[in-house]
């Protein structure tokens, strides 16, 4: 394949898309110019009880902080994604479920069998004393019922906080906490490439750890035989019993919460990330028109896990609202092996796949055999989430896997942007491998240096948004405090989105990723604090510092360097034992890939651990480490240097 630069829309996209090139321009200028009509115009793909007559109500200045969109106007999220379906497209496939293992039963549900499902599940939710406004943790493998008890939850005004069944005991027990949850929705087990994940039994442990905690309720889903605490624990078979299959929606303000959804940053521990009503909905909705030209009948399959933001937007929220027939894959995408994403594709000749530029770095290695094993020729357009897509991959996804006939949606955004901020749409951009493009309706990037000058034309710099836009998140649970100044104190009056960028002379941004400590690992988001928070627990260890390091496949990898305790001997059984630490302290995607005894670490003379150093080491670019002479104790450094690990 030729090395092209420039991927132009290919005219049978410019023709039949949503959106072409002038209409992006016109959609972009109206949006800026009359925000308030463009806004409440958009609104009208949303079913409302009572319609919106005010669009956005913001500011991002201290004195009179705060976000609000559609502040007067009544919906039901669930209404929207069920619902108002079902005398068109009633009897069409809403969800098709594959399990983990390609032997195993998929299910199927059509909107109205989803309708039911999601009643009864709302329904038992009432019956275990689930009230609006209540926080219902939801711990549970990739399954149907996922998205049927975070629907429950909207049909009823619960909030709903899901916890990727990747994290610990004790990362489970610290979100249960900090939102007050009484109640979580789990299962017996989980299946993951073949592997069970003991659900119940982590549910059993975070529960000591978890005072607030009244109630369990377990879904079967792998049938293992899992024990049960009287008086706190119920089958949800059992609870959901001769139960009702209708419950009447909540009728919910467009600002009331819908979700919490935890997060990792620079400092402290992860932060709940809360999103509202209508705002949410109508962004995850109208991105994932805009950005995958969504057409009725077609097959959507985001491989994400509903443990994360593109879970909840683009599995169940987003597709749902629009009526389409989603995909939810329990297992990963090389499992049992580098075939099965493209054998999943082919079996229900699915139209848009959406993935991580890590899953695909990871068949990558694997050759262009799996892939040509199979014929994909259902596929229509290729999206990316998670990370930079590096231009290998990208043209790698793009002529391997999609034989040069999908379109690349490289799609920007963070779990705080609640859906896509930038992202080209199929039928209107042109495509540069690498590049998310340009900004979506509604979204005003800017790029400023270290001082806040805003830096015009083509550029290098941080990532700033000057406007708010209605999927955006609202507040940190329990500490608006903290969501003004993680956010909006950086820059004053906007909104500092952590990544770095670079702006072409085109006016396309490339991400060049984070700018704080925050890594990001398989595209997962890891906040090196909290790593760096789980080593010094172990008793051996007196300090710690977590940078991220390159890594082939995850991306970024999770370097660490730990100094012991006085009369602790360094080994490679502690090495491993600290790994196995944190591993069970946060989850298996927080165990350090490489982890290098310290004697000591780079600081300043006021005590401050110079990260840029150690980061380089990590990196291994220890010809240019820069001025040391300002260091403590310079010596460190050439002990660090001579001892880099790889593993
Ligand atoms: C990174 C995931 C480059 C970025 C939806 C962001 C990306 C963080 C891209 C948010 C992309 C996400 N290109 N970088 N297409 N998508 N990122 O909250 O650093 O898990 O700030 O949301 O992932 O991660 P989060």
């Amino acid at each position: 394949m030729p090395d092209r630069a420039l991927y132009p829309v290919p005219p049978e996209w410019a023709g039949r898309a949503h959106v072409d090139a002038a209409g992006y321009e016109r959609l972009y200028r109206a949006s800026l110019e009359d925000a308030d009509a463009f806004w409440l115009e958009q609104a009208k793909r949303l079913d409302w009880v009572k319609a919106p007559t005010v669009a956005g109500n913001w500011s991002f200045d201290e004195a009179d902080f705060g976000i609000k969109w559609f502040e007067d106007g009544v919906l039901n999220v669930s209404v929207n994604c069920i619902d108002r379906h079902l005398a068109t497209r009633g009897d069409e496939t809403a969800i098709i479920w594959e399990p983990d293992s390609p032997d195993g039963e998929g299910r199927r549900f059509t909107y109205r069998e989803l309708h039911g499902e999601v009643c009864r599940f709302a329904n038992v939710l009432k019956a275990q004393g689930v009230a609006k406004g209540d926080r219902v943790t939801i711990y549970l493998p990739m399954i149907p019922e996922a998205a049927f008890a975070v629907l429950a939850c909207a049909r009823i005004g619960a909030i709903h906080s899901v916890v990727f069944g990747g994290f610990s005991p004790e990362a489970l027990a610290g979100r249960i906490e900090d939102c007050d949850s009484k109640i979580v929705v789990t299962a017996d087990e989980g299946c993951r490439g073949g592997r069970r994940v003991p659900l119940k039994a982590n549910v059993d442990e975070a529960a000591k750890r978890a005072p607030s905690l009244e109630k369990v309720l377990v879904v079967r889903a792998t049938g293992a035989d899992v024990p049960m605490t009287g008086g706190r624990d119920v089958w949800f078979h059992d609870a959901a019993a001769g139960v009702d299959t209708d419950c009447p929606p909540e009728p919910m303000n467009a600002e009331d919460p819908l979700f919490i959804l935890y997060t990792s940053g620079s400092t402290g521990k992860p932060k709940g990330v809360l999103h509202t009503t209508g705002g949410y909905l109508l962004w995850a909705s109208l991105t994932h028109h805009w950005c995958f030209d969504y057409r009725p009948g077609e097959v959507w399959w985001c491989a994400a896990d509903i443990g994360w933001v593109t879970g909840h937007s683009y599995i169940v929220y987003g597709p749902l609202a629009n009526g389409a027939t989603t995909l939810m894959h329990e297992g990963v995408p090389n499992w049992p092996d580098a075939s099965r994403i493209w054998q999943i594709v082919d079996k229900y000749e699915v139209d848009t796949l959406y993935t991580s530029p890590t899953a695909l770095r990871s068949l990558m290695k694997e050759g262009e055999a799996p892939v040509k094993a199979t014929s994909r020729k259902s596929l229509k357009l290729l999206g990316s989430v998670g990370e930079p897509i590096n231009p290998e991959a990208w043209r790698w996804y793009h002529d391997v896997a999609g034989d040069g006939r999908c379109p690349i949606v490289d799609t920007w955004w963070q779990t705080e942007t609640g859906g896509v901020l930038i992202a080209p749409l199929p039928g209107a951009t042109d495509l540069k491998p690498g590049s998310a493009t340009k900004p979506l309706p509604g979204v005003a990037p800017e790029l400023v240096d270290a001082e806040g000058q805003v830096l015009e034309g083509a550029a290098d710099g941080n990532l700033v948004l000057t406007r708010s836009w209605p999927g955006q998140m609202r507040t940190v649970w329990g500490d608006h405090d903290r969501f003004f100044q993680t956010y909006f104190s950086t820059y004053k009056g906007k909104y500092f989105t952590g990544d770095g960028c670079r702006r072409d002379e085109d006016g396309y941004y490339w991400i060049t990723g984070r700018v704080d400590d925050v890594i990001n690992v398989s595209g997962h988001r890891m906040g090196t604090a909290e790593v760096e928070s789980a080593l010094v627990a172990h008793p051996k260890v007196a300090e710690a510092a977590v940078v991220g390091m390159p890594h082939e496949v995850k991306g970024q990898g999770i370097y660490a360097y730990v100094t012991l305790n006085a009369g602790v001997e360094a080994s490679d059984d502690l090495r491993d034992e600290l790994c196995k630490w944190v591993r069970r302290e946060i989850g298996p995607i927080a165990t350090p890939d490489a982890l290098q005894f310290a004697p000591g670490l780079p600081k300043t003379r006021s005590g401050k651990i110079m990260r840029r150093i150690l980061r380089k080491i990590a990196e291994g670019d220890v010809g240019s480490l820069g001025d040391t002479s300002t260091l403590a104790d310079p010596a460190v450094v050439d002990d660090l240097v001579e001892n880099r690990v790889t593993r």
